[in-house]
């Protein structure tokens, strides 16, 4: 049986969600919303369905059974609200929003609906990952040392705090939700970054340079660090120590030493997005969700360690996880 999906938003991430779900058999996209008219009309014509400016509209006339909400940060809220009010499972891309205020307020009423949704958190989906949670099991990792050092995105919200949240919130997030997924509950969090004036972004508020230490309920330790200084992704990826085992994760790799003098290299084997989509979809169709890795309400951990992160530096003191308001 088809289950149509219509899409809010017709920029990066959408394309690709978009190609993989055009790929599917069962799936049917029936539309594609944008502020930007022209775009959601580009796309409409490369995926055979109708465009539309206003999304409620879209929804309104086009009845999709899934919705995939792939706008920039500073957007969320009334889309998701909207999806709850009319019962509709949705696929959001992260970060939940920019702040945490943001995001708590909708997640109330998200998890109130009992409905299906799934966060773009797509690393979870990485056998490479599955293969590192294998290896953890019995030699759980004791320190991460994780870093997104990258280019400034060419999409003018990025360098804004208000429309991003800023590069932890909305980037490193990756990385933080990785060390979750595989380490646990984070206990305390402190922040740190800043900001120069650059001539290429003047518009830029957003610290281009942050870190964030992280200690965990396990007794882990975690340093995450983050930078858009560059030209082009230098480094992007988590290591993981436990006793006798080293773990890197790059988003498309891993290298494990394990044991004396035995370093193996791995690639990843399919594509995370692609299962990322399947595991929503087929959690819409048997109202199941126990596959989906990254619920709402599961995103939402992430997004509140990322926020206090950022607070924190503000702040320039570390924050309880549990005692933060
Ligand atoms: N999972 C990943 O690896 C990954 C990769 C890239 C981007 N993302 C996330 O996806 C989100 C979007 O990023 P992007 O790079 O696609 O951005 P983008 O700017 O390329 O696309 C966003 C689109 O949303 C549209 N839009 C804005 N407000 C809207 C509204 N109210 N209704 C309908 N459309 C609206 C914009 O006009 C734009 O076309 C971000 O949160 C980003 O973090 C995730």
């Amino acid at each position: 049986m088809t289950i149509t999906v219509a899409c809010i938003g017709a920029g990066n991430i959408s394309g690709r969600h978009l190609n993989n779900l055009r790929e599917m058999d069962d799936v049917r996209i029936v539309g594609v919303a944008d502020v930007a008219l022209e775009r959601a009309q580009a796309y409409a014509t490369r995926y055979g369905c109708h465009a539309y400016r206003d999304y409620q509209e879209m929804i309104e006339r086009e009845h999709p059974e899934a919705l995939w909400i792939c706008v920039p940060p500073f957007v969320h809220g009334e889309p998701e609200a909207y999806a709850v009010a009319h019962k509709l499972p949705f696929f959001v891309e992260k970060p939940l929003a920019t702040t945490w205020e943001a995001a708590q307020a909708l997640s109330q009423s998200v998890s109130q609906s009992g409905l299906i949704t799934a966060v773009g958190y797509h690393w979870r989906y990485l056998d490479i990952v599955e293969r590192a949670q294998e290896l953890l099991q019995n030699r759980p990792a004791r320190l991460a040392l994780g870093y997104w050092m990258d280019s400034t995105p060419p999409v003018n919200w990025w360098p804004k705090q208000a429309q991003s949240g800023g590069q932890q919130v909305e980037q490193t997030t990756h990385i933080f939700d990785l060390a979750r997924y595989l380490i646990g509950d984070v206990t305390t969090v402190y922040g740190t970054g800043s900001n120069i004036d650059r001539a290429a972004f003047p518009d830029s508020d957003i610290a281009d340079v942050s870190t964030a230490t992280l200690t965990f309920r396990t007794g882990a330790v975690a340093q995450l660090a983050s930078t858009c200084l560059l030209d082009y992704p230098y480094r992007i990826g988590l290591h993981l120590f436990g006793e006798g085992l080293g773990i890197e994760l790059r988003e498309f790799r891993v290298y494990i030493a394990d044991g004396p003098e035995s370093k193996q290299e791995h690639l990843a084997q399919g594509d995370p997005f692609v299962r990322e989509a399947r595991t929503f979809l087929d959690a819409v169709r048997s109202g199941d969700p126990s596959a989906i890795r990254a619920t709402y309400a599961e995103a939402l951990k992430t997004h509140r360690i990322t926020t206090l992160a950022t607070r924190s530096a503000a702040e320039g003191q570390a924050l309880a996880v549990e005692a933060a308001q």
